[in-house]
């Protein structure tokens, strides 16, 4: 048996990469994002899981130290392993790690009174490898900033790239030992040329062709999975969404009929959405299917249940009944199951609570499951984020608009009818939502939204129809933009395009007479209203 550990190896070995160490910011995966745009492989650790061996093993190309939430002044704040700094490989610290760098190398940082966030103006006043082509010397460039602590003096064969007013030392730079440091953040959108910056560092400066690619990326998978699985049988859990029918057409790519996918209709999905997986995978995909029509059993549970909390309980459970009793009874002998897991679920995030302390981020689609069925797991997408995944489809020949779709929670609409749960009501929310991304196609916003969804609120309030007293539900509608789900801002409709969304909305849905616009964001808000 192949272990998790030689296939990790694998991929590994066969691309240029850049280490990335964590000490804790919250934009770590961006730092990741923008390599990978540019076509490196590259890996987030916490600081304090990187021991020598396990660097040196990993050969990295080049090191970037993250911005983290510590101050180098404070006792046992984090540092990078000094080896970091001795093993010839070329250093890119931001902000934490340009603190931490200085400090490992005999300068000096100072706390209190410096602080600066937002955005910054820093002038260059040298030119570098790494800002060749990008940023000329005299150019007055725009940065995001965010630290309470600024450096003070430099390490030996330290000089200034750049400074702003808040921060003598925004940008320093020891070309001989191929250095590099900034105060700033590159990785976000606020420092227009962040990526190009970073795209000098791992190309220009460590020397990365820039050869990731989705399609060396599924090659590689495809024989990942087939040394991994051998003539063993596999079982996948379909929800209709991105990740999961993603790995399913993988694995059907590797290992063909070996794959069986199951789907479990929970009776809480939207309308049509069954109908389209059986007909995406069983029709299109020829992909051995068992389609399990639960919904009565899930609605049957949850009557009676308001609480969120309970809800979610109660679908999770029950899905993993129902999963497991057709996996069993249908498959038999699968000694594998298939799951979408995604890199920000993998990474292990950094957190400094009570002195540095790591905590893993779990979120399974089926949590348990292969515990209790006494399965191996495997996990195609677990390198990749969010976006490669699409890439992965497209790749895999899925069409744009499946492979683009909006996330879809878990409990599906049962969070989407607060209170009470009946099947009236997921009736009237199907159509609702039906018409509310109808129009939202038509007015050609469905890529700039991350998320929009009707929900049916637990509310009647009087109107008018035609004549007559009309004595029925409220419709929240909702729409979000946001780059990862974490924050969100509600999406700007036009007065004309909310009216248009109501008028059709209460003519064409029995059971709706009023409709609201949610405008709040993430947070104080969260996305889902439950
Ligand atoms: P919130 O509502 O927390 O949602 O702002 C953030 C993102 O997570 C999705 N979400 C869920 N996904 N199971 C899931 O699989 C859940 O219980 C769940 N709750 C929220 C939500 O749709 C949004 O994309």
């Amino acid at each position: 048996m192949v272990t998790e550990a030689q296939l990790h190896e694998k991929i590994v070995q066969h691309h240029e990469r850049i280490l990335i160490l964590d000490f804790g910011s919250q934009v770590t995966q961006l730092i990741a994002r923008r390599v990978r745009e540019n076509g490196v492989y590259c890996e987030i650790w916490p600081f304090n899981q990187a021991t020598d061996d396990k660097i040196a093993a990993f050969a990295p190309k080049g090191i970037i130290l993250s911005g983290g939430p510590a101050s180098v002044t404070e006792e046992d704040s984090p540092r990078a392993p000094q080896s970091v700094f001795e093993m010839g490989v070329p250093v890119f610290g931001i902000c934490y790690g340009q603190q931490t760098m200085v400090t490992q190398l005999g300068g000096k940082v100072e706390s209190g009174h410096h602080s600066e966030f937002g955005r910054a103006m820093v002038d260059v006043v040298e030119s570098t490898e790494i800002t060749e082509g990008l940023w000329d010397k005299g150019a007055e460039e725009q940065v995001w900033m965010s630290h309470g602590d600024r450096v003070v003096s430099l390490p030996d064969g330290f000089t200034i790239i750049g400074k702003s007013e808040g921060a003598p030392f925004a940008f320093i730079a020891d070309e001989s030992r191929h250095f590099y440091a900034v105060q700033f953040h590159p990785e976000v959108v606020h420092t227009p040329h962040g990526g190009q910056l970073l795209k000098n560092f791992t190309h220009g400066v460590c020397g990365c062709a820039g050869d990731w690619s989705m399609a060396a990326f599924r090659e590689e998978a495809i024989s990942k999975i087939r040394a991994q699985v051998g003539d063993g049988k596999v079982i996948c859990g379909l929800s209709g969404g991105v990740d999961s029918s993603v790995t399913a057409v993988l694995l059907h790519e590797a290992i063909g009929d070996q794959l069986t996918c199951i789907y479990v209709d929970t009776g809480l999905m939207r309308a049509g959405e069954s109908d389209q997986v059986v007909d995406l995978f069983r029709n299109h995909y020829s992909i051995p299917l068992i389609h399990k029509d639960a919904s009565d059993l899930f609605l049957g549970k949850l009557a009676g249940v308001s609480d969120p909390e309970k809800k979610r309980k109660i679908i999770g459970n029950t899905f993993i009944e129902v999963f497991e009793e057709c996996a069993e009874k249908e498959v038999g002998n699968a000694q594998f199951l298939a799951q979408g897991t995604l890199y920000p679920d993998v990474i292990e995030s950094v957190s400094f609570t009570g002195g540095p302390s790591v905590t893993i981020k779990s979120h399974h689609n089926v949590g348990g499951l292969p515990e209790r069925m006494n399965m191996d797991l495997v996990e195609p997408l677990r390198e990749l984020f969010k976006d490669e995944v699409r890439a992965l489809g497209v790749e895999l020949g899925m069409h744009e608009d499946f492979v683009k779709r909006h996330p879809f929670p878990g409990p599906g609409l049962a969070i989407r009818v607060p209170g009470e749960i009946t099947k009236e009501k997921l009736d009237i929310l199907r159509k609702a939502d039906l018409v509310y991304l109808d129009e939202i196609r038509k007015a050609g916003l469905y890529d700039d939204i991350w998320q929009a969804f009707a929900v049916l609120l637990p509310v009647r309030t009087v109107g008018v129809m035609g004549d007559a007293r009309s004595y029925d539900y409220v419709c929240a509608i909702r729409a979000v933009t946001s780059t990862d789900g974490m924050t969100a801002d509600y999406y700007p409709f036009s007065h004309e395009f909310l009216g248009r969304v109501s008028t059709r909305m209460i003519n064409e849905v029995r059971g709706i007479n009023r409709v609201v616009y949610d405008i709040t964001s993430k947070p104080p808000g969260t996305i889902e209203w439950e």
